[in-house]
């Protein structure tokens, strides 16, 4: 097939070639968005009087009724055209004839692939944010109900300091409205128009792309045509946003997966997001948070092939830029299922929280209190630090915690420890002490949480 370029050719396209260049089997996904910008162009061609209006009526008709017998079913995405935008082309000309050939002037497919595709990004920007914003939703849920559900800290997976499910889960929070925010950004950065650039060069004819740009809710209009048809940095930028989006959801997932172990008990997964084994009749697995945390890697292998596709290409448009799309739908797709599945997930997980109350008391997580008691007494604190120490070994050795230890034990450790000290290291005075911002104290909780609340409005 010699379809689009006619005249300079005198052979069809080898099969083979055509079935290694053609791009429609994936990119008939932007056929809405094809639709949209060439209505925009033609009204624009009209309004310019490059083209009659009754020229843009009937084109803009041939196209909706194109758009509303592919959605009908009445049209196949059949693989006899090279891309979306000569299948559509194809289909106005059979439909209205010598109108349909007019479509095209002044543009390029390398300018409409650039707008196609901006104006996916663009919708499917969106669509992610208001699934991160359900997940906050759900977030939000359960750190308004655990301020008070003490659990261990860990660092380097040891038992550190005793915080709360409010706090801990305040932290992946902080992350989802980051992520939001990157989002955000990039929109800002990415919403020009980059149609009117032509093949790379601009046009002759008196476009108006401002116009156009405002038609289809942009910004403005890109400034220069060769980077406008060569720029993929938004998919790029985009593809990076999703990459630390899953890392967030995968780092969730570790922890819901190791919560979720036997030897933990810190949670309980709802059945309806769990899975059997096909032998072993006790187990409940945690397929959905593994799926998630092992999903990240096709995400990140997106990002890695998008910048080693574009790394070597000259100005302006060439063809391995087609390389885009598949990556880019398939993160897309992978990310809003792992943003939703995850959201139901934690919607309907159970805390034990006794388990991790005990867990918080075990461990030790009391000893920084406990060296910051002597340290009110008039201990330096690095002979604090020593004391509790020696204190921790004693423990270990007798197989006891701290607050097991009677007074004169203690004693015979420090004689500055009294009675006090067992008020002083306890799981709520640890916790809710810990009032400076950002901590996990009730009331520096209940601080953050009135952010979130605003933010999620
Ligand atoms: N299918 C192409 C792509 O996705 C459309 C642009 C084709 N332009 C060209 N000069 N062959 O990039």
């Amino acid at each position: 097939m010699a379809g689009l370029w006619g005249g300079r050719f005198t052979k069809n396209t080898d099969d083979e070639v055509f079935a290694f260049n053609e791009s429609f089997s994936f990119d008939h996904r932007l056929f809405d968005k094809d639709i949209e910008g060439s209505i925009a162009h033609v009204k624009m061609l009209a309004k310019q009087a490059v083209i009659s209006d009754k020229e843009r009526d009937d084109i803009i008709q041939g196209l909706k009724k194109i758009e509303d017998d592919v959605h009908s079913g009445e049209i196949a995405f059949l693989p006899e055209y090279e891309d979306v935008h000569s299948f559509v082309e194809a289909h106005l000309i059979k439909l209205i004839g010598d109108a349909g050939k007019k479509m095209h002037t002044g543009r390029s497919r390398n300018d409409q692939v650039a707008l196609d595709m901006k104006l996916y990004v663009r919708e499917e920007i969106g669509s992610i944010d208001a699934l991160l914003c359900e997940l906050q939703k759900a977030l939000l849920d359960i750190i308004e109900a655990n301020t008070g559900t003490y659990m261990p800290g860990f660092t380097h997976m040891q038992k550190a300091q005793p915080v709360t499910v409010a706090h801990h889960m305040g932290a992946y929070m902080e992350m989802f409205i980051r992520d939001r925010s990157r989002l955000k950004d990039i929109f800002a950065r990415m919403n020009y128009c980059p149609l009117g650039s032509g093949a790379l060069a601009g046009t002759t004819y008196p476009l108006d792309r401002e116009y156009v740009a405002k038609e289809l809710d942009f910004a403005g209009a890109t400034r220069n045509s060769m980077d406008s048809v060569s720029d993929r940095d938004y998919v790029i930028e985009l593809l990076s946003a999703l990459s630390v989006i899953m890392m967030h959801l995968s780092r969730f997932s570790e922890e819901i997966i190791i919560w979720n172990s036997n030897e933990y008990r810190f949670v309980e997964l709802d059945d309806a997001y769990s899975t059997g084994s096909s032998i072993m009749p006790q187990k409940k697995n945690p397929d959905i948070a593994e799926l998630v945390r092992g999903k990240t890697g096709r995400v990140y292998g997106a990002l890695m092939s998008m910048l080693t596709t574009m790394k070597g290409i000259p100005l302006a448009y060439n063809k391995d830029m087609q390389e885009d799309k598949e990556m880019t739908f398939d993160a897309i797709d992978t990310v809003k299922d792992c943003i939703h599945l995850f959201t139901g997930m934690i919607k309907t997980i159970s805390f034990n929280k006794d388990q991790m109350a005990v867990s918080a008391m075990k461990g030790f997580t009391n000893a920084t209190d406990a060296a910051d008691y002597l340290v009110k007494k008039g201990v330096p604190f690095r002979d604090a630090h020593g004391i509790i120490g020696s204190l921790v070994l004693y423990c270990i050795d007798n197989d006891k915690a701290i607050e097991d230890c009677a007074l004169d034990e203690l004693k015979k450790i420090s004689d500055v420890f009294d009675e006090d000290i067992y008020d002083a290291i306890s799981l709520k005075t640890c916790v809710d002490k810990r009032t400076t911002k950002g901590g996990p104290a009730p009331d520096s909780m209940n601080e953050a949480i009135k952010y979130y609340r605003d933010h999620i409005k």
